[in-house]
């Protein structure tokens, strides 16, 4: 008898896979809390997919553990209404419709027919129900995909690279499900190399590279830590009495006639503004985004091994 989980953190420790060739996850800790979206990042070959895989119990550590809710995966009692995963790009039965489909997968589970249509609805399926997997487009196979893994009403969602192959209005709709889903309580946990959607999507963000952490934190948390520095855009007709006006600074040309500064606030550059009688046409704080913080932290690290 195997055991029923009552939360969906997830805890990885010391996890590692060595493959003859390499060392594919080398030593890995984080842990995914409920309730949130946690972006899983990293370059191509970082060792995402595995860290996944060994996550469900699809390939077996070479040390290390990884537990969801306290139990390893081989020991859910039900994984399939505890964990819903995603790994790749859904496959089925050419000539079987979407909703026959899902009706196989809640039969494995020992679920009710009626979850494959409310699974449908969810990922805005319902219409195209009846259509043969065939025919379905590659985000219809992703959406399926996603229906698939949520039959069982799951705790936690696992999700390789999901956001593959969607289009702008795909990526908002996916961007939207999973954080009504973390919304509910759920655990989420989303693997890409889309930076700029983490951003916009995980509230929670683990960066890996050669198989080892990074970073992990809040993407706020991450972008800090990484002590990337912000920069201050300004636009004047008077540059260099502007600059004759603020010490430290070190100023590059921005386009458009603006300035790119580091070193000051942007609150220090309007004093200085107004101190040397300058006027300003622009005056913006720019934030670094996680796109220079992850090229920053994984540097001479990536690469596809
Ligand atoms: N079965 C295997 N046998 C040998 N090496 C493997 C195996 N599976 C993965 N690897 C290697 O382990 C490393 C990590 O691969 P993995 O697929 O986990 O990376 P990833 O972060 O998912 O990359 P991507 O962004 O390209 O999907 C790579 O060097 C890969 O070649
Ligand atoms: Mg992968």
């Amino acid at each position: 008898m195997g055991n029923e989980i009552t939360d969906g953190e997830i805890v990885v420790s010391g996890l590692t896979k060595h493959y003859k060739q390499v060392k594919a996850v080398d030593g890995l800790s984080f842990t995914v809390k409920p309730g949130r979206v946690t972006g899983f990042l990293g370059p191509n070959g970082a060792g995402k997919t595995t860290t996944l895989r060994m996550l469900l119990n699809l390939v077996a550590p070479t040390a290390g553990t990884a537990t969801i809710g306290g139990v390893r995966y081989a020991d859910l009692a039900d994984p399939l209404r505890a964990v819903g995963a995603v790994l790749e790009a859904s496959s089925a039965h050419k000539g079987r419709t979407g909703r026959n489909h899902l009706r196989v997968v809640c039969a494995s589970a020992g679920l009710p027919d009626s979850r494959a249509d409310e699974a449908l609805e969810l990922v805005g399926l319902a219409s195209a129900a009846k259509r043969k997997f065939k025919g379905y487009s590659l985000g219809m196979k992703q959406r399926l995909g996603i229906a698939a893994a949520m039959v069982g009403d799951p705790k936690v969602l696992i999700l390789d690279e999901p956001a593959n192959g969607l289009d702008p209005e795909g990526i908002r709709w996916m961007r939207d499900l999973l954080q009504k889903l973390a919304g509910e309580g759920r655990t989420v946990l989303v693997s890409s190399h889309l930076l700029s959607e983490m951003e916009l999507l995980a509230d929670d963000i683990v960066i890996i590279a050669a198989g080892r952490l990074i970073a992990q934190g809040t993407v706020e948390q991450v972008i800090g830590q990484a002590g990337s520095v912000g920069t201050v855009r300004v636009r004047t007709p008077h540059p260099d009495t502007l600059l004759g006006a603020l010490d430290g600074v070190t100023a590059t040309p921005g386009e458009d006639g603006a300035l790119v500064l580091t070193g000051v606030t942007a609150e220090q550059v309007g004093d200085a503004a107004l101190r040397a009688g300058v006027a300003l046409h622009e005056l913006v704080t720019e934030r670094p985004d996680l796109e220079r913080v992850f090229l920053d932290l994984t540097a001479g690290k990536e690469g596809i091994r």
